[in-house]
This record gives C-alpha cells, sequence and structure tokens, in this order.
C-alpha cells in the first residue's frame, strides 16, 4: 500500500515536472503539422526509368570518397517503390501536411527542359495522388541539393543561365502538378548549399571559392528563386491559389556577453544569414550590414570591387516582394563573440563576420557535434524575425534530433527534444506573437544523411538498410508525434 502511495506519488511528480515547463495552450486549429523528406536522401532508383544523373549520385560514384562507409544514395529508402508504404506511415502519424523534393534529374534527365521524362512526370503524380487520397497537404521542395550533373559541368549555381535553366524547370512543375499542389518551395538551405558546396567545399559539388563563388552563388539562387516566384505569379497563381516560398538555415545566434562589440558580433552573424538570402526577397537586396562589411574587407585586400556581388536596380525591383512565406530549417543555436584581432586577408561567410561561434559546454548533445540541445534559441530566433522582417508569415520546415546508434526504437532523447521546440514554437506565438502557420519535423524516417551515410539518424521510423526490404519501424518518438497532431497539445490538458 505504502508502497504503491509511493509509486503513484512518484509517477504524478515526474509527470507534472514534465510537463510543467511545457507550454500549455492548445495549437490553432488550421496550425499545420508535419514532416519532411528529401528526393536524394529517400528516393533510390538513381538510374531507373530514365533517370539521369545528379551531382551527389556522381560524388558518390566518382569520388572523392568523403562518404562514411562509402554509402550511396543508389536505393535509400527505396521510396521511389515504396511510396505508399510512406503515405501509410504517414497517414497513421496524421499529418496535416508532408514536405518533399522533386529530383530535378528524374523530371529532366539532362536538366534541361526539352526532354522530360515520363516516368518521372509519372511517378510525382502517382506520389502527390496518393498523398492527396488520404487528406495529406503536398509541400514541394524544387531543389533539395541535387542539381543535374548537365548543369553542374556548366558551373551549376555559379551560371548566370542558371536562373533560365531553374525557372523552365519550375514552370514544368507548376504545369504538370500545380492544379493538385499549393505548396511550393523554392531552394533548401542556401547556407548548406553556397557555403558548404562552393565555399569551404564540404558537400556536393565540391567547389572551394571561400569568400568568391558561395556569394555568387547566393546571388543566382536569389534571382532564381525570384523568377520561379514571378512565373508562379503571372501564369498559375489566378488558377492555381498558391503559394511560393524559400527555406533558409539558419542557427540561433546568441551574444556570448552583454559587451556590445559581441552583441554587434551575434547581429552580424545574424545579418550573414538573413541579410544576404532573406532581406533581398523581402526588401530587394542585401541588408546594409552585410554590404559594407564585405566591401570594406574586399577593398583591403585589393579587390576591385566588393566579392559580394551587387543587385542592379532592376534586379532589386525584380527580387522585392517574392517570398510568399519564410520556410525555417533551424536545429541548434551557437554564442558568438567579436574577434579581437579579425585577420584581414582572410576570405569567406564564416570569417567574412568577423565572429567566432561555438556551443557551451553545457548544452546537451545529441548525435551531431553540429546538433545540441538548445530550445530557447527558437522562441528568439523567431522573435528576431518577426521584428527584422515586418511579422512575415513563417513555417518550420525543418527541425529535429540525431543520434548514432544502429536502432535506437526507444528514443527518449528525441521525444523531449521535439517537445521543448514545440513548447518554445508555441511560446513565440502565444506571447510573442510570431506568425507560425506549421511546424515540418524532420524527418519521417532514418536516411542518407549526406557524407555522414546511414550513420547519422534523424528519423521517427527505423530504417533497415541492410533489408532489401528496408523494412520501417516505428520509434517511440513516432507515437508521441502522432499524440500530439492528434490533441494539438503538448501537455495531458491544454486550454484552447
Ligand atoms: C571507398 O571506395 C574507394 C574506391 O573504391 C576506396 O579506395 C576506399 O578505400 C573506400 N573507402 C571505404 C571506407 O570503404
Ligand atoms: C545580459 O543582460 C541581461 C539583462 O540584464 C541578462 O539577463 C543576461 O543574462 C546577460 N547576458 C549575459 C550573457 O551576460
Ligand atoms: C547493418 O548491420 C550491421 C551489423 O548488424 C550494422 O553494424 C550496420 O550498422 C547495419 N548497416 C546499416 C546501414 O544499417
Ligand atoms: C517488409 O516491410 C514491411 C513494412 O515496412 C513489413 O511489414 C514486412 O514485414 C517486411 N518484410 C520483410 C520480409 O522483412
Amino acid at each position: 500500500m505504502d508502497q504503491l502511495a509511493v509509486l503513484i506519488c512518484f509517477t504524478v511528480f515526474t509527470f507534472t515536472t514534465a510537463d510543467d515547463a511545457v507550454n500549455t495552450k492548445a495549437f490553432p486549429k488550421d496550425f499545420k503539422f508535419g514532416v519532411a523528406t528529401a528526393s536524394y536522401q529517400i528516393e533510390g532508383g538513381w538510374n531507373e526509368d530514365g533517370k539521369g544523373e545528379n551531382i551527389w549520385d556522381h560524388l558518390v560514384h566518382n569520388g572523392p570518397f568523403i562518404i562514411k562507409h562509402n554509402d550511396t544514395g543508389d536505393i535509400a529508402c527505396d521510396s521511389y517503390h515504396k511510396y505508399k508504404e510512406d503515405v501509410r506511415m504517414l497517414k497513421d502519424l496524421g499529418v496535416n501536411h508532408y514536405r518533399f523534393s522533386i529530383s530535378w534529374s528524374r523530371l529532366l534527365p539532362t536538366g534541361f527542359a526539352n526532354k522530360v521524362n515520363p516516368a518521372g512526370v509519372q511517378y510525382y503524380k502517382s506520389l502527390i495522388k496518393e498523398l492527396k487520397a488520404n487528406g495529406i497537404e503536398p509541400f514541394v521542395t524544387l531543389y533539395h541539393w541535387d542539381m543535374p550533373q548537365p548543369i553542374q559541368e556548366l558551373g551549376g549555381f555559379l551560371n548566370d543561365n542558371f536562373v533560365d535553366w531553374f525557372g523552365d524547370y519550375a514552370e514544368l512543375c507548376f504545369k504538370h502538378f500545380g492544379d493538385e499542389v499549393s505548396n511550393w518551395l523554392t531552394f533548401n538551405e542556401p547556407i548548406s548549399t553556397c557555403q558548404q558546396g562552393y565555399g569551404n567545399a564540404v558537400k556536393a559539388p565540391l567547389i572551394h571559392s571561400p569568400g568568391i563563388g558561395e556569394y555568387i552563388c547566393g546571388k543566382n539562387m536569389m534571382l532564381a528563386h525570384a523568377r520561379a516566384w514571378h512565373i508562379y505569379n503571372d501564369k498559375f497563381r489566378s488558377k492555381q491559389k498558391g503559394s511560393v516560398g524559400f527555406v533558409v538555415d539558419s542557427l540561433w545566434y546568441e551574444p556570448s556577453s552583454n559587451k556590445t562589440e559581441d552583441v554587434h558580433a551575434a547581429e552580424m552573424k545574424r545579418q550573414f544569414v538573413w541579410g544576404l538570402y532573406i532581406n533581398p526577397l523581402i526588401n530587394g537586396d542585401h541588408s546594409t550590414m552585410v554590404k559594407e562589411q564585405i566591401a570594406r574587407r574586399s577593398k583591403q585586400q585589393g579587390f576591385k570591387r566588393s566579392r559580394l556581388p551587387e543587385f542592379t536596380e532592376k534586379e532589386q525591383k525584380y527580387l522585392k516582394g517574392t517570398l510568399d512565406v519564410i520556410g525555417l530549417n533551424h536545429y541548434s543555436t551557437v554564442l558568438v563573440s567579436a574577434q579581437e584581432k579579425p585577420d584581414p586577408s582572410a576570405m569567406g561567410f564564416f570569417v567574412d563576420c568577423e565572429a567566432n561561434e561555438w556551443k557551451s559546454d553545457d548544452w546537451e548533445k545529441s548525435g551531431s557535434d553540429w546538433l545540441r540541445v538548445v530550445p530557447w534559441g527558437i522562441r528568439k530566433l523567431l522573435k528576431w524575425i518577426k521584428d527584422n522582417f515586418n511579422n512575415h508569415k513563417i513555417i518550420i520546415t525543418e527541425n529535429g534530433y540525431s543520434d548514432r546508434e544502429p536502432k535506437l526504437l526507444k528514443d527518449d532523447r528525441r521525444i523531449h527534444y521535439i517537445k521543448s521546440y514545440l513548447s518554445n514554437i508555441r511560446d513565440a506565438m502565444e506571447k510573442d506573437g510570431v506568425n507560425v502557420i506549421g511546424y515540418t519535423l524532420w524527418s519521417l524516417m532514418d536516411n542518407f544523411e549526406w557524407t555522414s551515410g546511414y550513420t547519422e539518424k534523424l528519423g521517427i521510423h527505423h530504417v533497415d538498410f541492410n533489408s532489401s526490404n528496408r523494412t520501417r519501424t516505428k520509434k517511440s518518438s513516432a507515437e508521441f508525434y502522432k499524440k500530439v497532431i492528434a490533441t494539438r497539445c503538448l501537455a495531458e490538458k491544454c486550454t484552447a
């Protein structure tokens, strides 16, 4: 009896302490809950039915062999064949939306719009049809890192004609799928794409051009986004009535002290993300802080003009107001301080800002060096976005937790992560008035995690990559998320 009383007491106690910390206000009825994936990370079928080669196919097959265990996405989760199973998992979770990406080279094997692959069109039509039949709204990313190889061979993002080529591809997607798809996202993660792909060369296409190539990449990405937005606006919007967004990857940059220079350094870091990539789409140009900083350093280094290419007045007009919704991928936070003696000759996104960043040892670790659990960071970031971009509409397009266990089904730390981040998002909405319309968890299932291969896992379903069946198994986090979606509530009970 006593033992039982203690047990009950203990259960109630742990329950309430866990719940006390979370926001107990229900999410609004129209708030969208979803999960995300990306084509190269899940589809497989890399050369099936006429698909062309993209830069990740090229890298994993031809080297340099920088992928853990030489893993490839040749089969990945085999979603090219198993998409119906994926939709069954989505249906079971009860999600409102599913964010996936279209493989450009599955649709256009050479990258160019003169030759459409009918099997590619069919695949995405079937997936979209299956989603709609199950009441799930498709959120479609047009570019999630898988540049067609022939376009890369012409320079990829560094070729100014990229804007035309991407526009043609986007138009084809609107034409074929736009009657069924209302939510478009043009590009996923400019920092991963441009800084890691064209700056410090840690992701495909591994171009090493810090401080030059990476900024040209950004410029053409912005213009290509605007091209897609204008095509949609001019030819499709009145009939299809959808929206075109862009997905930015941003940490929260917390000043390491209240010293003026550290507060300034943290703001500079934020401007290097938001001022380079979102400001042009909302206000027509890079933010003044970033422009001046890169221009000053370029001049000191003997360049005739800023390494950050300027937009012409015509381009500024073309860019301004082309962002229907901000897609935010956010996973973690860093501390920032001003560099005491910035290296005047250094070039690149990560040094032009003249700031140091690091992670606090007090923050909980995950399976990835880059991902510490800092739930309050997302609330501060959302408030900052609201204040800087006139309360623009935001959808969280990615957020999630990694581990490196071969098969961790009881993933309590992931549950803790999701719950505490969602709670801070709810706080930002309720207490700070931030206009967040939805949340998209990364990811539906474990998948090809780029250079980490299959060792880094962020899924709420486990996938057995040793089985030809690619058997999917639910993790505890899937059960947890399902309950959150069904109740719209993070606690045992919520207020409306
Ligand atoms: C990956 O493949 C390359 C080329 O076949 C080989 O040289 C290298 O040793 C392999 N690495 C691993 C980790 O298996
Ligand atoms: C900065 O000042 C605020 C307000 O006084 C305080 O809450 C915060 O802890 C300080 N931050 C640091 C890093 O010292
Ligand atoms: C395949 O199985 C081995 C041995 O059980 C395991 O170490 C490895 O992580 C598995 N590989 C994948 C990709 O799941
Ligand atoms: C194949 O996968 C499905 C669902 O993921 C599962 O129900 C089935 O048992 C698996 N079959 C084998 C032979 O592993």
